[in-house]
């Protein structure tokens, strides 16, 4: 028997299995996974295993029903199938099918996906000799600038923010620094100076905020790219974000506190209107 996949419900060779392009799994990495053994025959640890799913599920509020349908006859199913007696199953959950969005969509059901495959062993040579290693920075996943698309954090800021009825999330580091939105990246306004993020590893180098600071120095804005934080955001005359699908978008308050007068301000539309002009014309 060769290596054998499923896919929501049906069994069949690894390289006729499909899952569609606009999976939020493949789009996001909006799925958690498990890797089991079976010696023998049997699954290893399955228990703990399925324990360890449903709390990675849980904790990325995967709706999953793994009472109503358990997993573990298809794992014994494809186990059965596959007759690998010493296998390697994978199993992964995602999300499942939408069009791409951050949002969530209600009613989505999630993409369950499993391979079964033979066992891999470690050669002998390298179990005799142990393993060269080296060490490496822990930059997991702290290189926003690269727009890749491990966007889980971003998906979880955002339906965070609109089931507490925001709009969207601006992520802030540990010591209260200011970053970006979860698609979007930030100005802020004060005294009539721009001022935005580095645009060093931590944050997305935002086409959009390329040509927005064109247009400032157009129209005679000066701005500082430097570090701020919460207080001097909230502090700010006028905030906006800005992005592909958005240009230039005010922000009017944050944490409920309003920014400046609570309404769009002067800069932000002077901003958008100089931005529409040169992108509608390019
Ligand atoms: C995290 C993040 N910041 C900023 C942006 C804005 O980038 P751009 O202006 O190139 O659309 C995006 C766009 O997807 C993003 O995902």
């Amino acid at each position: 028997m060769p290596e054998l996949a499923y896919v929501n419900g049906v069994f069949g060779p690894i390289a006729e299995a499909t899952v569609s392009i606009e999976d939020r799994g493949f789009q996001f990495g909006d799925g958690v996974y498990e890797v089991i053994v079976a010696y023998d025959g049997r699954l290893f640890l399955l228990e703990l295993h399925m324990r360890r799913l449903r709390r990675s599920a849980a904790a990325i509020m995967l709706d999953y029903d793994f009472d109503e349908d358990p997993l573990e006859p298809i794992i014994a199913e494809g186990l059965r199938r596959c007759e690998f007696s010493d296998a390697l199953v994978y199993v992964q959950l995602t999300r499942g099918v939408a069009p791409r969005s951050h949002e969530i969509p209600e009613n989505i059901t999630p993409t369950v996906v499993m391979t079964f495959k033979p066992l891999p062993v470690v050669p002998d040579e390298l179990r005799q000799r142990g393993a060269r290693m080296m060490t490496t920075l822990d930059t997991r996943w702290a290189n926003c600038y690269v727009k890749a698309i491990i966007l889980l954090p971003n998906v979880i800021a955002k339906n965070e923010a609109l089931r507490r009825s925001y709009d969207d999330a601006i992520f802030v580091t540990e010591t209260g620094e200011v970053r970006e939105c979860t698609a979007y990246n930030l100005f802020i306004a004060k005294g009539g100076k721009l001022t935005i993020p580095p645009r060093t590893e931590s944050i997305l180098h935002g086409v959009t905020q390329g040509l927005l600071l064109e247009c400032a120095a157009a129209i005679g804005l000066k701005v500082n790219e430097e570090a701020f934080d919460i207080a001097t955001l909230c502090a700010a005359d006028e905030v906006f974000m800005s992005g592909t699908t958005v240009d230039a978008l005010g922000i009017t308050s944050v944490d409920d506190q309003p920014i400046g007068d609570g309404r769009v301000g002067p800069i932000t539309r002077r901003l958008y209107e100089e931005f529409v002009k040169r992108s509608r014309a390019r």
